[in-house]
């Protein structure tokens, strides 16, 4: 039996750090203590102007790369989960694909909102189960700052720019073990943008009117009672128990969402990654980020089992249960 394999991972956050202070200084009606007691957000990344999501997620994919031990010619399919896309077409995947030198292979985007590197690494990982490609390069990266309206403070102190990525490679040992993908297109009036190609564009607004609407109290209760579901979903997918999963890597959305789903799993909190209140949501990009955070910080060992998991705008969903 073939198994996917994580054989590497990377990230990377744009250099400029926006506090809480900073949004306040700059005329939004909020206040550190709301943010941090609401969603555990201390600070968010933005990236620079004419810094593109390819820009990040090709320096999150050389991270990867790098601590994978591969060669980037090695790299025969590349998927990239993301909302943020630097034009219509060509895909962003296509972009990064260039930048790092390894052409031919398929070159795709996958947008699931917020699950976009969830539903992006269980595409790959069916890929690489079937033989279909050898070496895949997974990403999630945003840059949702542009999509926001600075003026909403219900969604602008919440989201920030970033990216992370993962080289799966075949193994004979697991592995990814088990994915689970879904989602229930009836939501789409809770967390959405208005305007689009199709749709059409606001001329008289900020980046032609493009920018995140959210019933943010409506989202909360739908992604904790979802989550809640997913864990057990995935739990009994893989005949385990919660003492069998040694990290929740859980989407950064809000700390009492995260603090919600390890307690549904008994799990301490020093058991699961947190990167929130550092990067905010940054959406596609916050599961591999806080999976390479979780890396490189020596928490996460090989061996280890854990559990990622994402909610986001459709409403999307997934779940995979990995041993690293
Ligand atoms: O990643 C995709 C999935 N997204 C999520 O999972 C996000 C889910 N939603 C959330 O994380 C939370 O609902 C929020 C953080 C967005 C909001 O927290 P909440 O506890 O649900 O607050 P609320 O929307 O019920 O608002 C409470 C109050 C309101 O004032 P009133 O009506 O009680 O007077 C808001 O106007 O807080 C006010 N408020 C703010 N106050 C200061 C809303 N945003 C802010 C703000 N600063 N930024």
């Amino acid at each position: 039996m073939i198994y996917s394999r994580i054989a590497g991972t990377g990230s990377y956050l744009p250099e400029k750090v926006l506090t809480n202070d900073d949004l306040v200084a700059m005329g939004v009606d909020t206040s550190d203590e709301w943010i941090r007691e609401r969603t555990g957000i201390e600070q968010r990344h933005v990236a620079a102007e004419g810094e593109l999501t390819s820009d990040l997620a090709e320096k999150a994919a050389r991270k990867a790369i790098e601590a994978a031990g591969i060669e980037a010619e090695e790299i025969d399919f590349v998927i990239l989960g993301t909302t943020s896309s630097d034009v219509v077409f060509p895909s962003t995947a296509c972009k990064v694909q260039a930048k790092l030198g390894c052409p031919g292979g398929p070159a795709l985007d996958v947008n699931a909102a917020c699950t976009s590197f969830m539903y992006a690494l269980s595409i790959a990982d069916q890929y690489v189960r079937s033989g279909a490609s050898k070496c895949a390069l997974v990403m999630g990266a945003e840059t949702l700052t542009r999509m926001l309206d600075w003026n909403d403070r219900t969604t602008c102190v919440l989201f920030g720019d970033g990216a992370g990525a993962v080289i799966l490679k075949p193994s004979e040992e697991p592995g990814i073990l088990s994915t689970h993908m879904h989602a229930d297109g009836n939501y789409t009036d809770l967390l959405h943008t208005s305007v689009g190609v199709s749709s059409g564009f606001k001329e008289n607004e900020p980046r032609a009117g493009v920018k995140v609407a959210m019933k943010g109290n409506e989202v909360f209760k739908m992604a904790v009672k979802t989550l809640g579901q997913t864990v057990v979903e995935t739990l009994e997918a893989n005949q385990m128990r919660q003492s069998d999963i040694d990290w929740l890597v859980p989407h950064q959305a809000n700390y009492r969402i995260i603090a919600a789903t390890a307690k549904k799993l008994k799990m301490d909190m020093d058991q699961v990654i947190v990167t929130v209140n550092q990067h905010g949501n940054t959406s596609a990009a916050s599961v591999p980020l806080a999976l390479d955070h979780g890396v490189r910080s020596g928490k996460i060992q090989r061996g280890q089992t854990m559990l990622l998991e994402a909610f986001g705008g459709g409403f999307t969903w997934a779940s995979a249960m990995i041993r690293y």
